[in-house]
C-alpha cells in the first residue's frame, strides 16, 4: 500500500553537505519528497521527540548532537513507504550497513548516523504530526 514515512537528515550530514546525495538515495529507491524543511532544533524539542529513548544511556548525547546544527525534516510516500526508507537507510550502526545504503556510504557511528526513518505506521503518524501540519503536506 502507499504509505508516508518520516524522515530525518541529521546534523552530521547537513554539516557535511549531504543533503542533495541523500535525497537522490530516497528518491532513486521511488519514494516521493511530500513535505520538507530545514530547520534547527531546540533542545526541548530534541528531548520531547526522543522522549521514548530518554531513560538510554545515550539520551544526553543524543539530544546534543540533534540540536548541534540544522537538520532537514521530509515526509516520504511512496509504495511501503516504511520499510523502503529503513532498506534504504540501512542499519542503525553503519558497521552494521548493507553497501549501497546511506548509512553505510555517509554515516560516521552509531550515534552521528546520518538519518532518521520511522519504524512503524504508528510512529511515522505521530512524528510526521510532531513537525507539520496538514498543510504543508503536498502529494
Ligand atoms: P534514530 O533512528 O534517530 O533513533 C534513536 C537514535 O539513537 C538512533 O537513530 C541512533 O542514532 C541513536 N543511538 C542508538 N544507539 C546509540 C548509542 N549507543 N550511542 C549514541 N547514539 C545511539
Amino acid at each position: 500500500a502507499i504509505q508516508r514515512t518520516f524522515s530525518i537528515i541529521k546534523p552530521d550530514a547537513t554539516k557535511r553537505n549531504l543533503t542533495g546525495q541523500i535525497v537522490a538515495k530516497f528518491e532513486e529507491a521511488g519514494l516521493r519528497i511530500v513535505a520538507s524543511k530545514r530547520i534547527q532544533l531546540t533542545l526541548a524539542q530534541a528531548q520531547q521527540f526522543y522522549g521514548v529513548h530518554s531513560e538510554r544511556p545515550f539520551f544526553g548525547e543524543l539530544c546534543e548532537f540533534m540540536i548541534s546544527e540544522p537538520i532537514v525534516v521530509q515526509v516520504l510516500e511512496g509504495e511501503d513507504a516504511i520499510a523502503k526508507n529503513r532498506e534504504v537507510m540501512g542499519a542503525t550502526n553503519p558497521e552494521d550497513a548493507a553497501p549501497g545504503t546511506i548509512r553505510k556510504e555517509f554515516a560516521l557511528s552509531i550515534g552521528e548516523n546520518s538519518v532518521h526513518g520511522s519504524d512503524a505506521p504508528e510512529t511515522a503518524a505521530e512524528e510526521i504530526a510532531f513537525f507539520f501540519s496538514g498543510l504543508e503536506l503536498v502529494g
